[in-house]
């Protein structure tokens, strides 16, 4: 076809883009009145990732369920839009003469006139994609337990999801409530959790560390589904039965590690477990913040501290990479004159490698991942953990194949996408990040919380 479509000179071509979800009568008569502007119509339906890349995190039907339903109308021939500038691209490769698209782009596509005609087709009052998926799915109520420092990040990332409300926030200190009211305009409830549960279809635990587990549990109890801030809890014991008890309730049980949920992460997980670098051999992640001296990581002796604060983002690359079969862990810690571990580092033994995290409140370190293999490396710079890009590299130094990767934000949208995507049960399989690769790292912090009480405290020099 796309040699046919190449040669035929003669003929006029027309081409546009779209996402085509939940195929409807909009796109039905965008494409009959596309067509009818020529002989030839070429239709960009949007990969995933390029959605994703563009802020629509929550499109319902696969790329093969949207080509299949353009396909259908019988009025176009279809190539798939992956990258920003393809647009530019594929007019000059196909020859095109018009290029068009509904009247809800006026003026984004002038810059394409330098290319071919640019026409602006009226769209289908009434119907969209985005009507489409509210109604198949409710609005997802939302609400934020804790409002400290992640309570505004996001609120302000929920932006970028479609399918959820964020209504209310829970604090049972009143002068927090009422401050966080006042900044972000959302009802607080102050004194009873249940209150909240009630009017609410989902939370997002933001609280301290020590109080995940109780809340999340009384909002399965409830019937609400779960995001929650890492560590869901501080034992393997109670984070297997929250996950027993999330299924039993049929709700979903998430544990915000944002890492986990970055579009580039799975990739580097994938390429590095494709066989490139060879057998994974160590894996060394670190991620270090100089923490503002009044902050609870740095003040509260029992449940702050560097570990508890970025243990589990350290502890998904290693889970993912080297598995769940380690054979022994051990915990070496700096703490402050208060006890508070400023600096963590653990050692993972496996059968046939091993793997070492470092975490850090009042300790700066190179905030980098490198997994190494039998046949090179790969290594992703700080910050890793909003993975942007990384590099494969080898022997040769100067081979080098460099990854760029979609990122928007601050990165949380994807972690509340997923969320959402989950709850309505349209997400495929839980391999981000697993109930087991959760409950496992919550064995890993009841490890190190074991090693700090039974350490005698070191003092840092300042
Ligand atoms: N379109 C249209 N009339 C509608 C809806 C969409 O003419 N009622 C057109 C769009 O202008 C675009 C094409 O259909 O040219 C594909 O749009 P797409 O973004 O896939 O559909 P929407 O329904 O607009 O999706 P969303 O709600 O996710 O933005």
């Amino acid at each position: 076809w796309n040699r046919n479509m190449m040669k035929d000179e003669a003929k006029k071509k027309v081409i546009t883009y779209g996402t085509f979800d939940l195929f409807h009568q909009g796109h039905y008569n965008l494409l009959k009145n596309a067509k009818a502007l020529g002989d030839y119509l070429i239709v960009g339906v949007t990969t995933e990732h390029f959605d994703e890349a563009r802020g629509k995190v929550n499109v319902v039907d696969s790329i093969m369920e949207r080509i299949d339903n353009v396909r259908k109308t019988g009025f176009a021939e279809i190539i798939i839009e992956d990258h920003d500038g393809q647009k530019i691209e594929d007019i000059q490769k196909y020859g095109v003469d018009i290029f068009t698209v509904g009247s809800d782009w006026i003026g984004t596509f002038d810059y394409l006139n330098s290319f071919c005609k640019v026409v602006y087709l009226d769209r289908t009052p009434g119907v969209s994609s985005t009507i489409l998926r509210a109604s198949k799915h409710n609005i997802v109520r939302l609400g934020i337990v804790g409002t400290g420092r992640m309570a505004p990040r996001f609120i302000s990332e929920a932006k970028y999801v479609s399918g959820i409300t964020i209504d209310c926030a829970y604090n049972p200190v009143k002068e927090s409530a009422d401050r966080f009211t006042d900044r972000e305009n959302i009802a607080c409830y102050t004194d009873k959790y249940e209150d909240m549960l009630m009017n609410v279809d989902a939370v997002y635990i933001a609280s301290p560390n020590e109080t995940h587990y109780d809340y999340t549990k009384k909002a399965i109890l409830a019937g609400k589904h779960v995001l929650s801030e890492k560590p869901i809890s501080f034992t393997r014991n109670e984070s297997e039965e929250l996950y027993k008890l999330a299924k039993d309730n049929s709700v979903v049980l998430m544990e915000a590690v944002k890492a986990a949920y970055c579009p580039g992460f799975q990739q580097l997980i994938n390429i590095a477990k494709s066989g490139k670098i060879g057998h994974i051999v160590d894996v060394e992640a670190s991620f270090t913040r100089l923490a503002d001296p009044e902050s609870r990581e740095r003040k509260d002796v029992q449940y702050g501290g560097a570990f508890l604060e970025f243990g589990p983002s350290v502890l998904v690359p290693v889970i993912k990479l080297m598995g769940e079969d380690y054979e022994g862990v051990s915990f070496d810690s700096v703490y402050d004159d208060k006890g508070v571990d400023i600096y963590t580092k653990a050692d993972v033994r496996y059968k046939n490698g091993f793997a070492t995290v470092k975490t850090g409140v009042g300790v700066k370190t190179e905030g980098q991942l490198v997994v190494s293999g039998t046949k090179g490396y790969i290594i992703a710079q700080s910050p890793w953990w909003l993975m942007k890009q990384f590099d494969v590299r080898y022997e040769e130094a100067s081979k080098v194949e460099h990854y760029e990767l979609r990122f928007q934000g601050d990165g949380l949208r994807y972690e509340i996408g997923d969320f959402i995507s989950k709850i309505n049960g349209t997400d495929k399989k839980d391999y981000k990040l697993t109930a087991e690769e959760s409950v496992l790292m919550s064995e890993f912090i009841e490890l190190f919380m074991k090693e700090k009480e039974r350490k005698k405290y070191l003092k840092v020099r300042d």
